[in-house]
């Protein structure tokens, strides 16, 4: 990704939402704020692109779509919006129940064009809200949020990092960010971007100071889908996609030692969700062909006790 261009993946990951919110009869995750993050030539940019994608992701299906809008559905409903749509609502239900446990801070790792601060004023009133992101990404946001005249809340504190080369904890205690607080981070669409030794230098710096009980939510490809002969051919279509686009995926764990990894880390693993688990607790029932995306998992872990 160069450094000064807004990752392409968080646009899409919001294009997505905001294709969900606008169209969707039954909705996995109602992101109502998403669409008007895009100026109407943008929409129709994506609105384009995406749907000319389609032939790449499926040619066999792209073949017998007769329009535009089509051709978008299928590339929303099968290639883009499960992982999109059933990681946001996951952190967004823990985080409710969370905040009834005590946590007072949400940390938001990688947030791109995530609208929490200004969708769910209901539990902003009672956190404090850290976005990270990358400089460029978070500038393009923040000034899309400007052009808007959305009302920036109090207690949203933005921090532009890199986790490849700058300290998380201490960029967030910059902030204000309080180590004796409960803390929520999550990490969506993301670990799969970043170097191995970057997500566990990252957790490690998050473990040290701050609060036990916390927690940590992310999502994360299993390490089969990146062996060629045993990937879905979905993830691996999505695997060469963000690779040309700039922004490879690189990183996979291993369901079955995660537990392990994370507690050499600092963490005690208290959810760690399959494809099928997810697919039975957002998509079983519906009829509009939405199912969960192979090799896709959800961690929840807790800072551990010392
Ligand atoms: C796929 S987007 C996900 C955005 C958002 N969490 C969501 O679910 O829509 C990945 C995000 O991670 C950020 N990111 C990727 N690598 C990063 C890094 N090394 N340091 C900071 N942020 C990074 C990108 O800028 C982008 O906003």
């Amino acid at each position: 990704m160069e450094s000064n261009t807004p990752s392409v993946t968080a646009l899409i990951s919001a294009f997505g939402r905001a294709y969900h919110a606008t169209h969707a009869q039954e909705k996995i995750f109602d992101d109502y704020l998403a669409d008007q993050l895009f100026t109407d030539e943008q929409r129709a940019f994506f609105s384009e692109n995406l749907a000319r994608s389609f032939a790449f992701f499926d040619p066999e299906g792209a073949a017998c779509v007769a329009s535009q809008e089509e051709a978008l559905a299928n590339f929303m409903r099968n290639q883009s919006l499960p992982i999109t749509l059933s990681r946001a609502r996951y952190v967004e239900e823990i985080l409710e129940r969370e905040i009834q446990n005590g946590v007072t801070q949400y940390v938001i790792l990688g947030a791109g064009l995530d609208t929490f601060a200004f969708r769910r004023s209901d539990l902003m009133q009672h956190l404090a809200l850290f976005e990270v992101d990358q400089p460029a990404t978070q500038n393009y946001k923040r000034a899309r949020v400007q052009e808007l005249k959305w009302q920036v809340p109090p207690q949203l504190h933005w921090v532009a990092l890199d986790f490849k080369h700058d300290a998380l904890m201490r960029a967030l205690e910059a902030a204000g960010y309080d180590s004796n607080a409960l803390t929520l981070f999550s990490w969506l669409g993301v670990t799969y971007y970043l170097a191995r030794d970057v997500i566990d230098a990252t957790l490690r710096d998050i473990a040290v100071p701050t609060r036990p009980g916390s927690t940590i939510i992310f999502d994360y490809l299993d390490t089969d889908a990146f062996i060629p002969e045993r990937t879905a051919p979905r993830v691996a279509k999505m695997q060469t996609a963000t690779q040309q686009s700039g922004e490879p995926m690189q990183t996979g764990f291993d369901p079955a030692r995660l537990g392990a990894e994370l507690d050499a880390r600092g963490f005690t693993l208290q959810e760690n969700s399959s494809p099928d688990d997810i697919q039975a607790r957002y998509f079983r029932g519906r009829t509009d062909g939405y199912y969960a995306f192979e090799h896709i998992h959800f961690a929840r872990a807790a800072v551990k006790y010392r």
